[in-house]
């Protein structure tokens, strides 16, 4: 029988610990899919994008299981999903190969992200060509499975497009052979980072990040920036420049977002009174998400292993027969 399922694909990169940023814009809604009846979600961890940036074996390994236990965390169900390495499935960059020659140097030069990340490396660092040519694995990771859905934070709607230019681009000269995938947009949701820029990114060390104690959050929030013109306590704040405003507006109740907005404009409170209410709402959403991750930690990495080990198994069946499908169509099989 046909499966009627949508298969939905997504990724995250393996470094280091997931902050709130993470959560609210994307990993929220991976839990949400993971129990909808009418998909079949196969989640990774892009170990494999990891190593544009960190070699560090070690920290690779780590992170990676870390991952999965905040994938866990936050309420993705490991019996439904998929859960898997990137690199359990070695087809995957096979198709990658075959992609590149299907890809414009110019293509990958225009990613924003590309030229993002090539203006932050210092200058002694080699821009590797994984950097450039990364976009092009996500497309193996997304057209490999036939992803019907990709669920993704606006950062990365570049890649999908450029997914779904290679996919019609192949399907063009051997025929339909690759699903054009959708990206699955929720609504946007960009936490702010704490250093009063616009993105919480780990980079920037701006983050609240999901195993930050309630004694961390509070630390954190009360250092940080708000509307830099109110001075005093007396002066009358402006809510649409403060990043703390805007973190009310995505975790604060209704009355709580016009209680602070309404007595930051006239001065009826003060920074660290709004910073309060944030505060405790930071920490409602992360305690349950800390508790499920300590019942996981008891019960060890083995665990994690197991779901690794399974989801690569899984991941892989669905993977292989569709690459050696596109090696057959280009006269590249395996003999
Ligand atoms: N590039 C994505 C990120 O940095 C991670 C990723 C890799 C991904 N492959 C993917 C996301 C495939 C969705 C589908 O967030």
């Amino acid at each position: 029988m046909l499966d009627q399922k949508k298969t939905v694909i997504s990724g995250i990169r393996a470094t280091g610990k997931l902050h709130l940023g993470n959560y609210l814009g994307v990993m929220r809604n991976f839990a949400n899919l993971s129990l909808d009846e009418t998909k079949r979600c196969y989640f990774f961890v892009a170990n494999l994008h990891t190593i544009t940036t960190n070699i560090d074996p070690q920290s690779i390994r780590h992170d990676l299981r870390e991952i999965v236990l905040d994938y866990i965390s936050v309420g993705v169900d490991p019996e439904r999903a998929v859960i898997f390495a990137q690199s359990s499935v070695p087809e995957t960059s096979e198709l990658m190969w075959i992609l590149n020659c299907f890809t414009t140097v110019a293509e990958l030069e225009r990613m924003p992200h590309f030229k993002e990340k090539r203006g932050k490396l210092e200058e002694k660092e080699i821009v590797n060509s994984g950097l450039l040519t990364y976009p092009i694995l996500m497309a193996a990771d997304i057209l490999g499975p036939n992803a019907d859905l990709v669920p993704v934070g606006e950062d990365q709607h570049p890649h999908v497009e450029l997914t779904r230019s290679l996919a019609k681009r192949f399907n063009n000269i051997f025929g339909k052979t690759f699903v054009i995938p959708d990206i699955l947009s929720s609504e946007v949701v960009r936490v702010p980072g704490l250093d009063g820029t616009a993105k919480m990114g780990k980079s920037d060390k701006n983050t609240i990040d999901l195993s930050d104690s309630p004694d961390i959050v509070s630390q954190k929030v009360f250092k940080s920036v708000t509307d830099i013109r109110r001075k005093r306590r007396s002066d009358p704040g402006d809510p649409t420049c403060c990043n703390i405003y805007t973190m009310h507006t995505i975790m604060s109740n209704g009355d709580e977002i016009r209680y602070v907005h309404d007595n930051c404009r006239s001065a009826g409170i003060g920074c660290i009174d709004c910073k309060e209410i944030l505060i405790q709402n930071i920490n409602n959403i992360l305690f349950p998400i800390q508790q499920k991750r300590f019942e996981l930690t008891r019960q060890g990495y083995e665990f994690v292993d197991e779901i690794l080990h399974e989801g690569g198994i899984v991941a892989r069946n669905k993977i292989a027969p569709k690459v050696e499908e596109v090696k057959e169509k280009i006269g590249v099989p395996s003999y």
